[in-house]
């Protein structure tokens, strides 16, 4: 498969922080590539430099296998990016920001029909002759996704595209991006890791400006099997069996949490072996056992091993 973004030891460093220590990823064409990490982790910066607003301090990129360092041009109209915190030209009234995105990005021939689209598309028609001063603030998010999108690229970026807006208009871009997924290559950072899991064919985990792990959404949530979680709930607790439980090998975490008949403990487990007969008799035997169970790893927990390391 081609690849529609390609990352070759990126580094970029600002005075004082590195905020990208050597960074490889690859985007494939045609796919929703999920792009998470804590704040500060370097995807802002990652994507900026992919768009070409910021250049690496070392490092290559490649858009549709071209260099995109030496032909800046050549690549600007392939990305459509929607920024963190998207540049809105309050004072200018929709369609006009619109075809004002489709010149400055390379206007096309087919930039009128594009343009409704788009309109069409991202749900603008009643307000595309409103001043985006006066919009709402999910509105004004839908016309930065447009003003992405109007000129025409293969290769969407959407930073934290769902970050401060209300349920509805999370709905809203999530149906969009459902929607564009059918036509482009996606790369989304989200915090919303369970919006992840649901739309993302691939995943790259980042922090601190290092990839952590990068594949197929099924690869990486099933490396982290071996993670189990088993909440246990107890009519009291002993010191005894909580030192005991601590010096457990097989123990990676205790969390101990007040419940209305006693404690719940939760018990992070990492190993292939089933220790549940092992870990419910020693149990049982300090104390009144009221309940076992386990809890399927979701993707978030999965991203707080991976990032606790
Ligand atoms: N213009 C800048 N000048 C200095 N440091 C910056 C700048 N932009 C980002 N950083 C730093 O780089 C790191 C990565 O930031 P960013 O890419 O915005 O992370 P994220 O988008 O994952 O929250 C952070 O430590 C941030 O403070
Ligand atoms: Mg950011």
């Amino acid at each position: 498969m081609s690849l529609a973004i390609h990352l070759k030891d990126v580094t970029k460093v600002y005075p004082g922080v590195t905020a990208l220590d050597n960074i490889n990823l690859q985007v494939k064409k045609g796919t929703i590539h999920g792009f998470i990490g804590p704040n500060g982790a370097g995807k802002s910066t990652t994507m900026k430099i992919i768009a070409g607003l910021i250049p690496p301090t070392s490092g290559f990129v490649e858009v549709d296998g071209i260099e995109a360092l030496k032909n800046p041009s050549e690549v600007s109209g392939r990305i459509g990016l929607l920024p963190e915190q998207p540049p809105l030209y309050l004072g200018m009234r929709v369609e006009d920001y619109l075809r004002f995105s489709q010149e400055i990005n390379g206007a096309q021939e087919e930039g009128q029909a594009l343009l409704e689209k788009i309109i069409e598309r991202c749900r603008l028609q009643d307000v595309r002759k409103r001043l985006i001063g006066n919009l709402s603030k999910g509105f004004k998010q839908r016309v930065a996704m447009a003003q992405a999108l109007v000129y025409g690229a293969d290769i969407i970026i959407l930073d934290e595209p769902t970050v401060g807006l209300d349920p509805n208009a999370i709905v809203d871009v999530r149906d969009l991006i459902h929607e564009l997924k059918k036509e482009h290559t996606i790369l989304l950072s989200t915090h919303q890791l369970h919006e992840v899991a649901r739309i993302c064919d691939e995943v790259t985990i980042i922090d601190k400006g290092k990839i952590l792990r990068t594949g197929p959404l099924e690869v990486i949530q099933s490396e982290f099997s071996a993670f189990k979680t088993y909440e246990v709930l107890v009519k009291s607790l002993s010191q005894t069996l909580k030192d005991s439980l601590r010096a457990k090998s097989f123990i990676q975490g205790l969390d101990i949490l007040d419940h209305p008949e006693g404690k719940l403990l939760r018990i992070r487990v990492q190993g292939e072996d089933d220790i549940r007969g092992t870990l419910a008799r020693d149990i049982a035997n300090e104390c009144s056992l009221l309940e076992f169970r386990e809890r399927k790893m979701e993707l978030e927990e999965v991203f707080r091993e991976v990032v606790r390391d």
